[in-house]
């Protein structure tokens, strides 16, 4: 049976604008930001405490994390002992990790294997948990890698068990070049919620090939009510060869209240932080709904 209400975590500000090489205002990010929330959204990944010379348009994370002043869940990723250590300082209530199944994508996005990344972050949640933060476990070429191929799927849950292990609140497990297939999704979604039903479970689908619709469908019917997705499908990860922007969030919106299951997400409202975005980045706005309903 499928969930009649959904969580959409609303990872635009960060997913959707860390690939863009024209740097976004930060004043333009805090006001996508704040039009995300008056949609409804309540968790948000709102920008990454990483290295500024690997990923520049994170660099103003300290001012956007400074903005969110509000009791809502704002996320903030951080890869390492030092992204930590810079959201602790700025007392972030919600910090995402990130490590992908894959070694080879994950050295080239954190320059460290799987392993020595797993071996840094243990303790690391640990301490978090200690002291009450929220923390977001990504899970990255959880089913291909666009250097090694598909993934094995008992690698995937092995990572998965690994972060549950060490006190997680969430898996968010992701389809990180949107290589995933429908069939594929309902196996692995249907099996990390029989396994660690202790944990949110969330599913986070890049659309390159047009799949993601799907594969959203066959993870809630496969028990999943909570879904990662990018205010007009913005995003990409700068170090996964061929990955193109996430979901459209007025899409997945669209689907569901059509299925009659509630997301609590005002879709004009958020068309029009789309509009607001849209001027600032490189890419054309091709999500489905923008299209058909643009806002004057
Ligand atoms: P490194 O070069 O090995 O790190 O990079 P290092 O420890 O040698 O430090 C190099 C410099 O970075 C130093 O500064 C550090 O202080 C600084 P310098 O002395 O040269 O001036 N530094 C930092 N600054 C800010 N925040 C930090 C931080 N750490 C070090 N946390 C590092 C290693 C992890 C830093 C680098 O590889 C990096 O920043 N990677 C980030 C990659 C990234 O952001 N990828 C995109 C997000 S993941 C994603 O999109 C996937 C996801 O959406 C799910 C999916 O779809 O799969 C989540
Ligand atoms: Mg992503």
């Amino acid at each position: 049976t499928l969930p009649k209400a959904v969580t959409i975590i609303e990872v635009g500000p960060r997913d959707g604008l860390q690939n863009e090489k024209q740097f976004v205002p930060t004043e333009a990010k805090i006001t996508f930001i704040n039009l995300l929330k008056q949609a409804g959204f309540t968790e948000m990944e709102v920008t990454s405490f990483v290295s500024p010379k690997w990923v520049p348009q994170m660099k103003d994370a300290k001012e956007v994390v400074s903005a969110c002043s509000d009791s809502l869940r704002n996320i903030v990723l951080a890869p390492n002992q030092k992204g930590v250590e810079l959201a602790k300082e700025l007392h972030c209530q919600a910090v995402a990790v990130f490590v992908g199944v894959s070694n080879t994508f994950n050295k080239k996005n954190i320059n460290k294997t799987t392993k020595e990344s797993m071996q840094e972050l243990v303790p690391i949640i640990q301490n978090l948990k200690e002291e009450n933060t929220f923390v977001r476990a990504c899970i990255s070429t959880s089913f291909y890698c666009p250097y090694e191929g598909k993934m094995k799927e008992e690698d995937t849950i092995a990572l998965c068990k690994q972060f549950v292990e060490a006190g997680v609140d969430e898996l968010s497990v992701a389809d990180t070049i949107g290589m995933a297939n429908p069939k594929d999704v309902y196996s692995l979604f249907l099996k990390l919620n029989q396994l660690f039903p202790e944990v949110l479970l969330t599913a986070h689908f890049h659309d390159t090939r047009g799949m993601a619709i799907a594969n959203i469908y066959a993870a809630l019917q496969a028990g999943t009510s909570r879904f990662d997705s990018s205010a007009g499908g913005l995003g990409g990860c700068p170090f996964a060869k061929g990955a193109t922007g996430n979901v459209a969030t007025e899409d997945v919106v669209f689907m569901l209240h059509e299925m009659g299951i509630e997301t609590n997400i005002d879709s004009s409202k958020l068309l029009e932080a789309v509009s607001f975005i849209a001027p600032y980045v490189s890419r054309k706005i091709d999500s489905k709904h923008f299209a058909l309903k643009p806002v004057s």
